[in-house]
């Protein structure tokens, strides 16, 4: 099967470039193709005609889309659009990435989000990319929408300069206390993961909307103390409130998705992310030997 992966060195791109080996697999990054412009788009999938596009390019700075409001409509709503668009002439099934952030409207929400809840962003960013959602379900007919959350992989979030997993180890090394927020809640997502839960999505038609995280919950601060955990540092974390670490942009207080449809589907084999994240520590350790 072709397959034409857009984002190819971002965090979740360079995990897929792996996983999706087995494919005869062409890896754009962002000096290939701009997705902003519809004729590179075109020109480069009529070239190509795979059979599956899997679009992972984003304007993922989520308080800097606040300030660069055109920029994320332009990358992550209108940049789907005609990858969508180029999919439909092509007749391929496209695979659009999309995030946990297009839910938060709900302060009070405690229970997981399934795809059949209705999304309602509180930031740029996450209008934006249910924007990318809407033009993709309106203008493909074969399409995977996959919607995750604080993704952690080798490669670091290109648009974010690391991970959180890296920012934390990067400051226990420098500080004895770190505080950190706990009051937002979520569901850490291993990019190796992701990258196999997406290579087994696209083997079947089972088009539709997808949750696809790892299981298990927690805030950043517990995020960060089993980081430290096995790092084996003694860094003290504090918990504190998202009011006592202003941001740009606002961020859900809930946001876990339930991995529903997988489950429907028999096809939810997520592990918990604690499990995902010592594996990670465990190759990032490795891979620092060498
Ligand atoms: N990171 C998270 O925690 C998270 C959580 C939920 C959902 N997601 C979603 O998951 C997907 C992958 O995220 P990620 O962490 O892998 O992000 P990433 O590391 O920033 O990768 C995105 C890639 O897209 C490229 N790109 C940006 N604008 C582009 C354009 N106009 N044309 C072509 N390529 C462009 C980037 O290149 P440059 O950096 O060189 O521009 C980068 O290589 C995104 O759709 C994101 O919205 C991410």
């Amino acid at each position: 099967m072709k397959v034409l992966l857009i984002g190819a060195n971002g965090q979740l791109g360079s995990d897929l470039c792996i996983a999706l080996k087995k494919y005869d697999l062409t890896a754009l990054t962002d000096k290939d193709i701009d997705i902003k412009d519809i004729d590179s788009v075109f020109q480069i999938c009529h070239k190509h005609k795979p059979e599956i596009i899997i679009n992972t390019a984003a304007y993922v700075r989520v308080d800097d889309c606040e300030d660069n409001v055109d920029l994320a409509f332009k990358v992550n709503a209108l940049g789907a659009r005609n990858v969508a668009v180029a999919a439909q002439q092509i007749e391929a099934a496209m695979v659009q990435l999309s995030t946990d952030y297009v839910f938060g409207a709900d302060k009070n929400r405690t229970r997981p989000y399934t795809e059949f809840d209705s999304p309602a962003p509180i930031s740029i960013y996450g209008e934006s990319k249910l924007a990318g959602e809407a033009y993709v379900q309106h203008l493909c007919s074969k399409y995977f929408i996959v919607r995750t959350s604080a993704l952690f992989g080798r490669a670091g979030s290109m648009g974010k300069g690391g991970n959180f997993v890296e920012t934390i180890i990067k400051l226990a090394q420098e500080k004895d206390e770190l505080r950190v927020v706990n009051d937002q809640v979520f569901s850490p997502t291993y990019a190796v993961d992701l990258a196999n839960a997406i290579m087994d999505l696209i083997d079947t038609r089972f088009y539709g909307v997808f949750h696809i995280t790892n299981k298990g919950i927690c805030s950043w601060y517990e995020f960060s103390q089993e980081i430290i955990k096995l790092t084996g540092f003694g860094t003290r974390i504090t918990p504190i409130s998202t009011m006592e670490y202003p941001q740009k942009a606002e961020r859900p207080r809930y946001s876990v998705l339930e991995n529903y449809q997988l489950r429907l589907l028999g096809m939810d084999d997520m592990r918990e992310w604690k499990l995902a994240l010592k594996d990670y520590m465990e190759k990032r350790h490795i891979t620092a030997e060498r």
